[in-house]
C-alpha cells in the first residue's frame, strides 16, 4: 500500500502575527514575519493539498496554488479560521495570535499628555483550544499547533499539546538564534501526544515544513485516522 499523501486533502495554515488596534494608527502585535506559515502553506501546496491559508498582516506574496485569506485581528482571524475548519482534513495553526487586544479602541488618534499612558487589555479567544475542545465530526482529522516559548520548552508545549487536544505540537524555543520569528531557518520539536519528541536541527522554514507535512501525512494514513 502506498500512503495517498496529500493530494486531494483540505489544509488550513494559520500564519503570521496579528495586530490588534487601540486608534487607527497604534496597536499592539508580535515580530511574527509569517514565513513559517506560508512556507507550510507552499510546500503543501505542491503535494497537491487544497490549501487555505489564513493570514494575518505580512510583506510576503502568496504561495501559489493557495487560497489566501487575509485578516488584521484575532477576532477576525478566528472567524476565518471556524468557517473554514468544518471542510478540512488538516489544520496547523502556525500564526502568532495576540492573545490579548486592548478593551477600546478609540475612533482617532490618541493625543499625547505629559502623564504616563494606560491601555488596558482583554483575552482575546484561544482559536486552536476551541478547535481541540470541539471534537466532533467538524473537527479535522489532524489538529497542529505550534508553541513558541522562551524556557521550559517541552513542559510547556506538552502542557499546550494536552490542554488544546492536538495531534502533534510543534515546539519553537524562541531564544536560540536561528529559529523562531523572523529568521528563514527553524529548529523545533516535534511532541506527539505518546510522548515521543521528535528533534530536528536548524533547518530552512521550508525543509521544516517537509517535515511537519511528512508527519501529517502519517496521522492521515493512519487506519486510525480515517
Ligand atoms: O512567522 P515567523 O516569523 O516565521 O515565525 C514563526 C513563529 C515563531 C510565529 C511560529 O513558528 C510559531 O511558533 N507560531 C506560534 C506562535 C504562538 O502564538 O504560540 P503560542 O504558544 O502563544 O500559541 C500556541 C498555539 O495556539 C499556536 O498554534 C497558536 O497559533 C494558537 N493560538 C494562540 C493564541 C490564540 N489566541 N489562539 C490560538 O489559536
Amino acid at each position: 500500500l502506498t500512503a495517498p499523501g496529500l493530494k486531494g486533502r483540505r489544509v488550513l495554515v494559520s500564519a503570521g502575527p496579528t495586530w490588534e488596534p487601540f486608534d487607527p494608527v497604534r496597536y499592539i502585535t508580535n515580530p511574527s514575519s509569517g514565513k513559517m506559515g506560508y512556507a507550510l502553506a507552499a510546500v503543501a501546496a505542491r503535494r497537491w493539498a487544497d490549501v487555505h491559508l489564513v493570514s494575518g498582516p505580512t510583506s510576503l506574496p502568496a504561495p501559489l496554488g493557495v487560497h489566501l485569506h487575509r485578516v488584521t485581528t484575532a477576532l477576525e482571524m478566528k472567524d476565518a479560521v471556524t468557517k473554514l475548519a468544518e471542510d478540512m482534513d488538516v489544520i496547523i495553526m502556525a500564526a502568532a495570535v495576540s492573545d490579548y487586544r486592548p478593551v477600546e479602541a478609540a475612533p482617532q488618534k490618541i493625543k499625547k499628555t505629559s502623564g504616563t499612558m494606560t491601555v488596558q487589555l482583554e483575552k482575546n479567544p484561544d482559536i486552536l483550544l476551541a478547535l481541540g475542545r470541539d471534537r466532533s465530526a467538524s473537527r479535522p482529522n489532524v489538529l497542529v499547533g505550534f508553541a513558541a516559548e522562551t524556557e521550559n520548552l517541552v513542559q510547556h508545549a506538552t502542557e499546550k499539546l494536552t490542554k488544546k487536544n492536538l495531534d502533534f505540537i510543534v515546539a519553537n524555543n524562541l531564544t536560540q538564534s536561528g529559529a523562531g520569528f523572523g529568521v528563514d531557518t527553524n529548529q523545533v520539536k516535534i511532541i506527539e501526544r505518546s510522548g515521543k519528541i521528535i528533534e530536528l536541527p536548524c533547518l530552512a522554514k521550508e525543509e521544516v515544513a517537509e517535515r511537519i507535512l511528512d508527519r501529517v501525512e502519517q496521522l492521515l494514513a493512519d487506519a486510525a485516522h480515517y
